[in-house]
């Protein structure tokens, strides 16, 4: 068995939700997930990451666990999870699950245990007070929402901590009875045979005085400890760091490769979006460059978006002004620190812009996920509440409620995107399953080219001086091979000059092309927003 299997692995999340209704309720279900599996495989998916599908009275889309050894009825129950595991290790595919630590939902036995008996087992489960000026320094996240990280529980008598909604208190990891149970609820899933997790919102596990309760050396301590368990008794299966943090923070979670197998690149994405509105590279290799190197059995996971806000949380004050201002122009657009809208509605619904950030996606260091429905360019409602625009039913086809769904339309979990440019009759999954040229297959072939070279998931990244500001060009190179990428990220045709080539001819590993070297120089123009893997 190849253990490293996640550092070549292509990623994609799943709102099981919205992916495919199968017994007509208007909720997509595990059975649903299961019926469209040769559509993820033909793309070419490796493993899945799916949104939590626990009970849950649902005030945080699952993010608010009621009981971490079910599923919701929603989706269907656990024999329909261990079929789907099974159809997806048949295929030999991958599926992670989330795995949220930090919080439970408030209608948890244990909350509700804990609230209402001071003597109950559960009371020390969660973080009380009697006052709420305690651990002053942490940062509120849900900024638009909550005015406090403690809420006042009159059948308690005290506060609770919460660093999510009010709904979602946290769990107390200085209690070793929490830190033993959340380590069962892990081994559970592991033995039902999940491939491993993403952990969701790890640096806030542990609240010390004077600090800002985020990354303390408790909470990799603890970390650490389930990350021994899972090496001695599931080798091959993974951890995903969620942690919205600078690279230098989100490399303390790699440890000495004995914490996450996997983290998110948060400060990458918005670079991206930054890079392509400013049509210069900088931000992107500025950023890359601040990015520590990470222990060799250790993984990037690179995204553009997904089913939160697209976080501004790691640019400065003018930086997300900015975002904002080019990217959210209407005040509805914007939410907490971010942008509530998706891939191909920020991109102005240029196929070129599209094709260039997937580019972007598929050769950066680190492993990429794709957000269900950007491989189609799916666009949002950002009229729905929260961040629900962005977790609209998937478009199969051009049929009642775009195939997602046999119930009437006003059954449906939330609507589907009816407008003329995104609504179904325009993007959908099947006729771009046909369209050799669409942005499915284009997006197809680009994942099977990066299979072909081990380099895209084990390289190392190099900038290359191009003469061109407006050309983002890197190398990623292993074991003496080298792919060199170039990215007009502008609108206008541009030329790129390269040194120093030992070759006579370089080739895009995409379209076969062959470019001729002249002494030791390759004078390439690039078409706007054209983009090269030369070898
Ligand atoms: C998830 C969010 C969720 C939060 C609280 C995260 O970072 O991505 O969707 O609301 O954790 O669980």
């Amino acid at each position: 068995m190849n253990e490293l299997w996640y550092k070549d692995a292509i990623f994609y999340q799943v709102y099981v939700r919205a992916f495919y209704d199968s017994d007509g309720d208007g909720h997509g279900d595990l059975r649903g997930l299961t019926q469209k599996l040769d559509y993820l495989q033909e793309l070419g998916v490796d493993c899945l990451w799916l949104m939590p599908i626990y009970p849950s009275p649902l005030r945080d889309d699952g993010y608010d666990i009621a009981d971490y050894y079910n599923i919701h009825s929603d989706y269907g129950n656990l024999d329909d999870f261990k079929a789907l595991l099974e159809a997806v290790h048949a295929r030999g595919l991958r599926l992670i699950m989330d795995l949220v630590l930090n919080h439970t939902s408030n209608e948890h036995p244990w909350f509700q245990s804990a609230r209402a008996d001071r003597n109950s087992p559960y009371r020390g489960y969660y973080v009380w007070s009697d006052s709420d000026r305690k651990y002053l320094d942490a940062r509120i996240i849900f900024i638009d929402i909550e005015p406090s990280n403690w809420t006042w529980d009159p059948l308690a008598g005290q506060y609770y901590w919460h660093r999510f909604y009010a709904s979602q208190p946290d769990l107390n990891y200085d209690n070793p009875a929490v830190q033993e149970e959340m380590l069962n609820v892990m081994k559970f899933w592991l033995d039902l045979g999940v491939d491993g997790f993403r952990a969701d919102a790890v640096p806030y596990l542990f609240e010390r005085e004077g600090t800002i309760c985020e990354n303390l050396p408790e909470t990799h301590t603890y970390l650490k400890k389930l990350r021994a368990s899972m090496d001695e008794h599931y080798p091959g299966r993974i951890l995903l760091c969620e942690a919205n943090q600078w690279p230098e923070d989100v490399r303390a979670y790699f440890g000495d490769g004995d914490e996450f197998h996997m983290g998110f690149h948060f400060p990458i994405m918005p670079r991206i979006f930054m890079d392509i509105k400013k049509e210069r590279a900088n931000d992107m290799r500025d950023i890359m460059r601040l990015t520590p190197s990470i222990p060799e059995n250790c993984q990037w996971c690179i995204f553009l978006r997904n089913h939160d806000e697209l976080t501004l949380e790691m640019v400065t004050p003018e930086e997300r002004q900015w975002m904002w201002k080019k990217y959210a122009p209407e005040p509805r657009m914007r939410l907490n620190r971010g942008i509530r809208r998706r891939l191909t509605p920020l991109l102005d619904n240029d196929r070129k812009k599209m094709e260039l950030i997937h580019s972007l996606l598929f050769t950066l260091p680190g492993s990429p996920i794709i957000y269900y429905g950007d491989e189609i360019g799916m666009g949002e409602n950002i009229w729905l509440p929260d961040r629900n625009g962005v977790r609209t039913p998937m478009q199969w086809n051009a049929g009642n409620n775009a195939g997602f769904s046999e119930a009437p339309a006003q059954s449906l979990y939330a609507p589907i995107i009816d407008n003329q440019a995104y609504g179904p009759l325009k993007i959908n999954a099947e006729s771009q399953e046909r369209d050799p040229q669409s942005l499915w297959n284009t997006i197809r072939r680009m994942i099977a080219r990066r299979k072909q070279h081990q380099t895209f998931g084990w390289g190392d990244l190099k900038w290359l001086d191009c003469q061109n500001e407006h050309i983002a060009a890197f190398s990623r190179t292993y074991q003496g091979k080298s792919v060199s990428i170039l990215h007009n990220l502008s609108a206008s045709g541009q030329t790129a000059k390269l040194d120093n080539i030992k070759k006579t001819l370089m080739r895009d590993i995409l379209s076969e092309k062959a470019f001729e070297v002249r002494d030791e120089k390759l004078v390439l123009k690039l078409r706007p927003h054209e983009y090269l893997w030369l070898e």
